[in-house]
């Protein structure tokens, strides 16, 4: 059966800018509200909130946190049904990246893995899942951990 997008809300984790701002613009496409998730730089996310308002009239909101913490996480979910009055999808999108050269196997530091897998896209699933959402439909973005 096809999942309807109209009049979602939806909260994108690291949506301020890259794959995530693309994905939420996508979704505001599709009618859906968003909520923009960043770090640290909230002109940038108020930036693409905006942009996207103005672009498909839809409800946008700026939520900060980071998806490595688990309070964070609960924190912006908490936060995304307060502003929004509920919450139907999560894009799991945010993450650490480092670049390195393909087929260097030691370009990777141990810290660099620490600061990875905490801050994978599953990971914000294991930090809400015991949230109570009466619905989860997750997306999970990238392709690490
Ligand atoms: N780009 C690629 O070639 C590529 C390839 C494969 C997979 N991916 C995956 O796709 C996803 C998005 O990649 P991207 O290149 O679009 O990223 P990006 O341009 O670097 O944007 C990262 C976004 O995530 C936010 N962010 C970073 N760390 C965070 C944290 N710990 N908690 C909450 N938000 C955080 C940033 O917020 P601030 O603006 O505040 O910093 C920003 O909104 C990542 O999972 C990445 O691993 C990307």
């Amino acid at each position: 059966m096809p999942y309807n997008l109209k009049g979602r809300n939806v909260l994108v984790t690291g949506g301020s800018r890259g794959l995530g701002a693309l994905v939420a613009r996508k979704l505001a496409a599709e009618e859906c509200n968003v909520a923009i998730n960043y770090i640290s730089s909230v002109e940038r996310a108020e930036k693409t909130a905006r942009s996207i308002h103005d672009d498909f009239h839809v409800q946008t909101f700026v939520v900060q946190g980071d998806v490595g913490v688990h309070a964070d996480c609960v924190n912006m979910v908490r936060k995304t049904i307060e502003a929004l009055g509920g919450l139907d999808v999560i894009v799991s999108n945010a993450a650490w990246t480092k670049f390195t050269a393909f087929g260097d196997l030691y370009a990777m530091i141990e810290e660099d893995w620490d600061k990875v897998c905490p801050q994978s896209p599953l990971s914000f699933l294991m930090h809400t899942v015991d949230f109570g959402l009466d619905m989860w439909y997750g997306i999970v973005l990238g392709g690490k951990c």
